[in-house]
């Protein structure tokens, strides 16, 4: 197969573009992407300081990469969230790292275990009702969003493709959660001076297509998936979503972007419904929907009523 562009051998299909390209014509094409999705949705200026949530894996370090091609000031940051199985969040750290270096870039290294005296796992543990996966993602949320307020950044980037953006999209839309799909968009902007604006740059790339982008460019970023994401609801559903594409190319991306046309003309939900009334945490001071303190700050607050009350046994037992 031979490149549309300019002839050469292609390195890649894509069929849902009907479009084969080589590796110097896809390694322009990719950041062309995402500077389209960059200014479709209004993400960020040129000018702007951009905060890249850095996982180490293939998208995140891709798009800090695409960023910094396509000239903009985007520093990362990276959260270490204690996870030891097969040295996963180690490993991912020092693949972060690693990137940053060669890039003579800025990086901010997170690690809560150190910050808030327990990993993840941990928190995880004592904390009924709410899953590991579910711990994570709220303190990785508080956490970054502090980070880029505080730091002044424009935009809180992260590294979520379209297979991502549509495997969650078929969720809510099987649930009808409508207060989830009413949030899920390319850009969220600030609404409040301590909520980051949260955009996603890579939403026009399948995920196929960023591991190709990770894989010609040579970077090295930890293949391993979390360990806690094993079974997950989210990759049944990408898989799904990957059957309909073999047989229906561009289905994927058609039920995707339809439904961003459809939300941004008001014609899936009333917009009214989007207004929430956010208060401040009394502890932190991020907004919340929360009378008091913000699901961040309960999460240790409850784990040190657990670890009392189980500290009390102790000391009873002892008696
Ligand atoms: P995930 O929720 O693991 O699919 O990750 C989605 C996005 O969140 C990634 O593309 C990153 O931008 C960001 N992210 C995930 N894990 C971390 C981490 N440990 N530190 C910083 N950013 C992360
Ligand atoms: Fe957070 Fe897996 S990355 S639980
Ligand atoms: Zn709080």
């Amino acid at each position: 197969m031979k490149c549309r562009k300019c002839g050469k051998a292609a390195v890649i299909n894509m069929r849902q573009h009907r479009l084969a390209l080589c590796q110097e014509c896809f390694l322009a094409w990719v950041p062309e992407q995402v500077q389209r999705a960059i200014e479709r949705f209004d993400m960020f200026a040129p000018n702007d300081r951009v905060l890249v949530a850095v996982s180490g894996g293939k998208d995140s370090l891709s798009l800090w990469d695409i960023l910094l091609r396509l000239g903009y000031a985007a520093d990362g940051v990276y959260i270490n969230l204690g996870i030891s199985d097969g040295e996963y969040s180690d490993l991912s750290q020092r693949r972060a790292e690693q990137f940053a270096r060669q890039y003579g870039a800025t990086l901010h290294v997170i690690d809560v275990a150190q910050r808030y005296g327990r990993s993840i796992p941990e928190v995880a543990r004592r904390k009924r009702g709410r899953s590991t996966c579910g711990t994570c993602g709220l303190v990785k949320r508080h956490i970054m969003n502090e980070l880029a307020c505080e730091a002044g950044y424009s935009a809180l980037a992260t590294g979520h493709n379209m297979d991502d953006e549509a495997a969650v999209l078929f969720q809510n839309a099987l649930h009808w959660a409508t207060g989830y799909l009413a949030r899920q968009a390319p850009v969220l902007p600030a609404s409040h001076p301590r909520l980051a604006c949260k955009v996603k740059p890579l939403v026009r790339l399948y995920e196929r297509e960023m591991a190709a982008y990770a894989l010609v460019r040579g970077i090295d970023y930890i293949y391993a998936e979390c360990p806690y994401s094993k079974g997950a609801t989210t990759l049944f559903y990408k898989d799904l979503l990957n059957e309909l594409e073999v047989r229906s190319p561009g289905a994927k991306q058609q039920f995707y972007l339809h439904f961003l046309q459809a939300r941004n003309e008001g014609r899936l939900l009333p917009l009214e419904e989007q207004e929430v009334e956010l208060g401040e945490c009394t502890r932190c001071g991020q907004p919340t929907t929360a009378p008091e303190l913000c699901a961040f700050c309960r999460l240790w607050e409850v784990e040190t009523a657990a670890q009392n009350r189980h500290s009390h046994a102790a000391r009873t037992e002892g008696l």
